[in-house]
């Protein structure tokens, strides 16, 4: 290969650089000032897809690559292709890992069925800051959910190596720490210490990685000061030498050449420069690479070797996808049609919604709404198709089924207001008289709040995380009516809802749910769905109290339930809110009731290489049956450094029928014990830890055991 071929490798352009009938180069070619024989040796391209269209542009490509070598077709397949499953935050909220790999492995099938080889997912941030947009990317807050998951999705997404034709690579992003933006404002500094990087952050990251993904994405920000993509501290040192990455590692968008922006790069060729030295391999569409490194080589001959490095590292990747064996690796229209949306990837959509669904509230039982009853169901997110969320790219919204069409499907006694609007200029109070006026007439009012689906993603950080407030206001009308209030909320947030949560009888947090949210939504209405989602994500009380998460430090001044404490102003808490969220990390009620007895410890003590097994009773105390998702947490009690008021170290969902019980287990090993000391290094030590169990991070029991080397 020449040095131009390698570096055409190295190079990803959008799909904007194909036309519709994939030969003819449009537009961007004259803006980016790229020329034809450049283009004709990219490496990749991103946001292209359809069986027909691959193919067309994949053969044109193919005839002008002197040494045809093809392209590798990528996307953001976040959470779906054209069968759109639950937004990642919600996939969160079910806490089951096997369900999040069938539904990577169903969004790969669709997604290598159209073409595509390779999807920038999973979002492996961890956080903690609902006004950041993208936190309906990620699955939560936690290090340790967050990290089965990543780690299933990949599974998912990539089945065994090398990858067959029916699923795509994986890519592990934003690398790193995106996900902790000061103020949630959108691609904001990000500033933490190395200690909390590595105890918090990093092992989400590593997980994925350990799962072998292929692929990896440089964040944004800066980390220790220096921007993600030029890091070679964070590049070279923690992800390709101790996590052991050996796959490609590929700038966000643009990224390279922000720096620049940053105050860290002249100019591309700096920018160029520094991203390559760091292990950047691959340049999304900032042309500092394809303008800057053929020059930088000529002087340099450790340029020229990367340049080499990461070339070789973008055709392993061809190699494992087997492209080099079959460029279009056994896609034709006919199969891509059979694929998409076929029933089984329909039915696991409705499965995923079921199960990510979270019940806030329900005082009395309100839910189940008995199908006899009269509804009122009120709120333009009920007649809309908008229900799929952002990152849904091919998901159609115009053929989305409405939560109006599923209910009405159910119950005979359905009659609809929109009540509000999210157009500014409709007449509110016509809205809202006409909502009031219909309520009065029914017997259970069941409300549709919610976001739009461009209030979260990128580019959508929010300083006010509370619903519309023409929405909180025919709320509060509703209220005044005294009649039963079920409210559904479509967010792809956490969300203030403590108004909603003061004037509803009942909450049920439905996210973005997809293709067949609709339905799931009606058959947890009806009973015929018992609700088994949890929070992965804190629901703060106010924007305030942001961040906020449940595996704090306890601090020097804690607030506690001790009696001398009551008149103390000097603890670590709020004058004008209370500390506790309005819903915890792990919280989610079910329409039966569970409870839990008898902890204990197979012994108190332990020491290296052994183990204690704790368990519990898990009882259905109800007369339906249910799943809930029992949790153990850790503190250790006195170490090195602060630790964690809890971790969450060991979950297991458990279906009980009615009345029923059963008793859960959790071996402890050493490795639940190990953290990140002040030298930055991972061990256990010696010492005391309480172990707690619940059905949310606010636990039930507890009992303390020790570690004794
Ligand atoms: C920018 C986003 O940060 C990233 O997540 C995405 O994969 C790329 N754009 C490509 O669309």
């Amino acid at each position: 290969m020449t040095l131009e071929e390698k570096i055409g490798q190295l190079q990803q352009i959008s799909g904007d650089f194909f036309g519709d009938d994939g030969s003819s180069v449009t537009g961007p070619l004259s803006s980016y000032q790229i020329s034809k024989k450049q283009l004709n040796n990219v490496g990749s391209v991103l946001g292209i897809s359809g069986a027909d269209n691959v193919i067309k542009i994949q053969k044109e490509y193919l005839t002008n690559n002197r040494l045809h070598i093809p392209l590798v077709f990528m996307a953001d397949i976040i959470h779906g292709y054209k069968t759109i499953f639950p937004i990642p935050l919600a996939l969160g909220a079910s806490w089951n890992p096997e369900l999040v790999k069938k539904v990577a492995a169903a969004s790969a099938a669709e997604a290598a069925a159209a073409g595509i080889d390779v999807t920038f997912s999973p979002m492996a941030d961890l956080v903690r800051d609902p006004r950041w947009g993208r936190v309906m990317e990620s699955t939560g807050e936690d290090p340790y959910l967050n990290g089965m998951l990543a780690e299933s999705f990949v599974d998912g997404y990539q089945g065994e190596l090398p990858i067959d034709q029916t699923h795509v690579a994986a890519t592990v992003k934003h690398f790193a720490a995106y996900g902790a933006p000061e103020a949630g404002r959108e691609y904001n500094t990000v500033d933490m210490s190395e200690w909390r990087f590595r105890e918090q952050y990093l092992p989400v990251y590593q997980k994925a990685v350990e799962a072998k993904a292929l692929l990896v994405m440089t964040s944004f920000n800066i980390l220790f000061g220096v921007p993600a993509t030029g890091n070679n501290h964070l590049m070279r040192q923690i992800l390709r030498k101790e996590l052991g990455f050996s796959g490609v590692l590929i700038s966000d968008w643009n990224a390279i050449n922000e720096m620049i922006d940053h105050g860290v790069a002249n100019d591309a060729s700096q920018a160029a420069a520094k991203a390559i030295k760091a292990g950047t391999d691959i340049d999304m569409m900032s042309f500092a690479f394809l303008g800057s490194l053929e020059k930088l080589a000529a002087t340099n001959v450790e340029i020229k070797r990367l340049i080499d490095e990461s070339a070789t590292r973008v055709l392993q990747l061809k190699e494992t996808l087997g492209l080099f064996e079959d460029p279009y690796r056994g896609i034709s229209a006919e199969k891509e049609a059979k694929v998409v949306l076929s029933k089984k990837h329909l039915d696991l959509a409705k499965k995923a919604a079921e199960e990510s669904m979270v019940l806030l509230k329900n005082r009395q039982h309100i839910l189940p709404v008995n199908s006899e009853k009269s509804i009122a169901l009120i709120g333009a997110k009920a007649d809309t198709g908008d229900l799929l969320g952002n990152w849904s790219w091919k998901g159609d919204v115009s053929t989305t089924q409405t939560i109006r069409a599923a209910m009405a499907t159910h119950f005979s006694n359905l009659a609809f207001e929109n009540g509000y609007s999210f157009d500014p200029s409709d007449n509110e109070t016509d809205l809202k008289k006409k909502a009031i006026a219909l309520a009065k007439k029914q017997d259970v009012i069941i409300y549709v709040a919610g976001l739009t689906a461009s209030q979260s993603g990128e580019a959508s950080s929010m300083t006010d995380i509370r619903l519309p407030k023409m929405q909180l206001d025919l709320l509060t009308e509703l209220a005044k009516l005294r009649k039963p209030i079920v409210t559904i909320v479509i967010t792809g947030r956490p969300l203030d809802l403590t108004v909603v949560d003061q004037l509803s009888d009942a909450v049920l947090l439905a996210w973005f749910p997809g293709t067949s949210g609709a339905a799931a939504i009606t058959d947890i209405l009806s009973g015929l769905v018992n609700p088994s989602g949890k929070l992965s994500m804190t629901f703060p009380r106010s924007v305030g109290q942001v961040p906020i998460y449940y595996n704090h430090y306890n601090t020097g001044r804690p607030v506690t339930t001790s009696p001398s404490d009551k008149d103390n102003i000097y603890l670590s808490k709020y004058i004008d809110s209370s500390n506790d969220p309005l819903y915890p990390f792990g919280f989610g009620l079910s329409y039966a009731n569970f409870t839990l007895k008898g902890l204990k410890l197979s012994n108190k003590v332990f020491g290296a290489g052994e183990t204690i097994t704790a368990s519990v009773n898990v009882k259905n105390d109800s007369k339906i049956t249910g799943t809930t998702t029992l949790q153990w947490y850790i503190h250790d009690l006195t170490a090195d450094v602060v630790r964690p008021i809890k971790e969450l170290k060991h979950f297991q969902r458990i279906q009980l029928a009615a009345g029923s019980e059963k008793t859960a287990y959790f071996k402890i090993s050493t490795q639940e014990l190990s953290y990140i000391h002040s030298d930055l290094t991972r061990s256990s030590d010696e010492g005391f830890f309480n172990l707690l169990v619940g059905f949310s991070s606010e636990t039930q029991l507890e009992t303390t055991f020790l570690f004794k080397n």
